[in-house]
């Protein structure tokens, strides 16, 4: 690669994702899926229940071990091996950081100011309170600092897992449905924060409507894991085709008068 030419934030070449079923059978998901992010792109990750956004965002996060194919995180290798590197992984985990689709999963200190505290804290780094406070604040958290996680709403804990990877300041964001949870002022502020930040991200999302708002690149899976598109977010949202192969199209009855006819929609149910 030429000096001029920076290494991409993430590499991922000739991913697969293999494991066997309680009756022994091999089941496979990617056969061989290859996506770079470059420094700052904002890349939203489409695709219907099942096609592996969840399972993507775990392996390029090397919670899941890649089965076959590499990744490389800023021009480094990054394998289960690799990461036993204590140096190396407290680098890469500071970077790059997954919020699950089902934030229950991150979220088990005593409350919501330990909780965002906790992964600063364990990488060592600096002005902790500070990095709580700002948080706290940016997410409208602050009355619930001293509560247990786990007496939160759905979406309060969204933000509590938000926060507590944010104050990480990462370089690398993997979000898997951000804002499922999310009233439409939150949503909003998620929109501004991750286009005003210098920080990748690939986002997945069902949410046709926002899609266009978090990112301008889309891939899109179809049902069995397959890369069918790479590239503008505008041309795939537009593309009634490729929306229905990738099982993101709906259909369903309209009712004018005593009429009622049955198209195709790329929108959302709930877009205006
Ligand atoms: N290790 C594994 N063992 C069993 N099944 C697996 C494994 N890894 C992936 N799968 C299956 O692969 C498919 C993809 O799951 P994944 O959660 O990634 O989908 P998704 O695109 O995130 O779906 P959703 O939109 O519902 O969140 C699922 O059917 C899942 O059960
Ligand atoms: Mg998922």
């Amino acid at each position: 690669m030429p000096e001029s030419c920076p290494a991409p934030v993430l590499q991922a070449r000739d991913l697969c994702h293999v494991w066997r079923t309680p009756e022994g059978q091999e089941r496979r998901l990617f056969k061989g899926l290859s996506l770079e992010l470059g420094a700052g792109e904002k890349v939203v990750l489409l695709g219907a229940n099942g096609c592996g956004k969840s399972t993507l965002l775990k392996l390029l996060n090397g919670l899941l071990p890649i089965s076959q194919g590499s990744l490389h995180w800023r021009g480094e290798a990054i394998s289960p091996e690799r990461l036993r590197d204590r140096e190396l992984a407290r680098r890469f985990r500071r970077d790059c950081v997954l919020l699950f689709q089902h934030p229950e999963a991150m979220l088990f200190n005593p409350s919501v100011a330990e909780e965002i505290a906790y992964g600063p804290r364990l990488l060592g780094l600096e002005d902790i309170p500070a990095r709580v406070a700002r948080w706290a604040n940016e997410l409208g958290l602050e009355p619930l600092l001293e509560l247990p996680p786990f007496q939160l709403s759905g979406g309060e804990k969204q933000k509590v897992a938000l926060a507590s990877l944010l104050a990480l300041d990462p370089g690398l964001l993997l979000l898997d449905e951000p804002t499922a949870s999310l009233d439409p002022r939150a949503s909003g502020w998620l929109v501004d924060t991750l286009l005003d930040s210098p920080a990748t991200a690939l986002i997945s999302t069902h949410n046709l409507s926002l899609a266009a708002e978090l990112g301008s690149r889309a891939l899109v899976l179809g049902e069995g894991g397959q890369l069918l598109f790479d590239g503008p977010l505008r041309l795939a949202l537009g593309d009634l085709g490729l929306l229905e192969q990738a099982g993101l199209a709906h259909r369903h009855r309209h009712r004018h008068g005593g009429l009622a006819h049955a198209h195709l929609h790329g929108h959302d149910w709930d877009a205006p």
